[in-house]
């Protein structure tokens, strides 16, 4: 049987992450995976993350299972979060899932599922794993136009226009915030405009949101996908917490499945429980309760909530130091794109070659579409990637 088996083909990004630990230099700099790091390099625990670990030690009485949607608590806690106090929550269905991309991965599921037929449309680009799970699942793809390579911002019209062509029952997948790879977001009036569309088109949205936060902060991340969630009568949500609480390996998200009727929400919830138990039983269930004790405590979340935004203030520092940098070295304002994006991704517009001659000759490691994760600097590395890209010519 084993012999049969094909070479699976590397996720770009993951071998990006080997390439770099495999590299002797110690001047190397690490602008691939979206990971948060602090200025001396480090991925630190959250203050609050370790105290409600601390507190689960001590309090927890056991450790048999949750339900096969993970722990209702949980849910709610981070529900509202997301969609916030005007949630419908008698149409909203929810699972517990391993991390973002096992919110994504059951999603795409259970679309396949209840619309076999149906296409999804993923922006382009997008993170790479999106097409790679709906191609593994079977499921058809086909992109919208999203980044104006040249503006350094959305391409709206293209947007608009190609998502005119999906037909009813189709699936489009946004960015809840901070768009990886490219940085760009949609406005709040975008957001209703796409709302509008979907339901005039019968399409149904599925929002990827990985970073809330990052951007603008946690309401105003959100401000667009619940503007959506306002308007249409289906949509599917998959929030990770892998980023803003950094649990990256705990593997904490959540699906949110808003149904069409406080009626249908039985079934939808069932086929959400049934998915997890397909999949692989019952979710995991540490890094959901430090969540949930963590949102359900006001100081353990004022604390989280303060750390958090001096994470998104200090990349937004580093988004413009580097701007900055680099006006002062080309004389133009052609990288101005990267103190307006939000998040940690933007693409540089730099072609393989460029990104590859960065890594040989300054040891600094993008992703080869050029995705920068502006978290991965510091004060003193910014000047160091500032005269990298001049070299290279982007
Ligand atoms: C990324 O895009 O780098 C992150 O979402 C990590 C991952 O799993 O790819």
């Amino acid at each position: 049987m084993l012999n049969a088996l094909a070479e699976q083909p590397p996720d770009k990004i993951l071998a990006l992450m080997a390439a770099f630990a495999a590299d002797p230099r110690a001047a190397k700099i690490d602008l691939g995976v979206g990971v948060y790091k602090d200025a001396t390099g480090q991925t630190p625990v959250m203050r609050a993350v370790k105290a409600a670990e601390r507190r689960l030690v001590a309090d927890q009485t056991t450790k048999t299972y949750t339900g096969l949607a993970g722990d209702p608590a949980f849910a709610e806690a981070l529900s509202l979060l997301v969609l916030g106090p005007a949630t419908p929550a008698d149409r909203l269905a929810m699972a517990a899932t391993p991390g973002g991309t096992g919110a994504i991965r059951q999603g795409l599921e259970l679309m396949r599922m209840a619309a076999p037929e149906a296409t999804l449309w993923l922006s382009d680009p997008t993170w790479p794993n999106h097409p790679a799970i709906a191609k593994y699942l079977g499921i058809p793809v086909r992109t919208y136009r999203y980044f104006d390579a040249e503006a350094g911002a959305v391409d709206w019209d293209g947007m608009m226009a190609d998502l005119g062509g999906a037909a009813p029952g189709d699936v489009v997948m946004l960015h809840g915030c901070c768009h990886n790879p490219t940085g760009a977001d949609l406005t709040r009036d975008q957001w209703r405009d796409v709302a509008e569309l979907c339901v005039a088109r019968g399409l149904i949205p599925f929002v990827d949101i990985a970073y809330q936060g990052f951007g603008d902060g946690l309401e105003a991340d959100a401000a667009g996908l619940r503007e959506l969630v306002a308007r249409v009568p289906e949509a599917l949500i998959g929030a990770s917490c892998s980023k803003n609480f950094g649990i990256y390996r705990e593997r904490t998200g959540l699906l949110m499945a808003l149904a069409p009727s406080p009626a249908r929400l039985g079934i939808v919830q069932g086929a959400l429980a049934s998915l997890n138990r397909l999949n692989f039983s019952f979710p995991p269930d540490h890094g959901a309760r430090v969540v949930q004790t963590i949102l359900t405590d006001d100081a353990l979340r004022a604390d989280w909530k303060a750390e958090l935004e001096a994470v998104r203030t200090g990349m937004r520092e580093l988004r413009e130091q580097l701007a900055l940098a680099l006006r002062e070295r080309t004389g133009s304002d052609r990288f101005g794109f990267l103190a307006a994006h939000r998040g940690m991704f933007s693409l540089l517009g730099a072609s393989p070659a460029q990104v590859e001659a960065m890594r040989r000759d300054h040891g600094v490691y993008m992703v080869g579409d050029s995705r920068t994760n502006i978290a991965g600097l510091n004060r003193e590395t910014v000047p160091v990637l500032a005269d990298a890209i001049v070299a290279a010519g982007v």
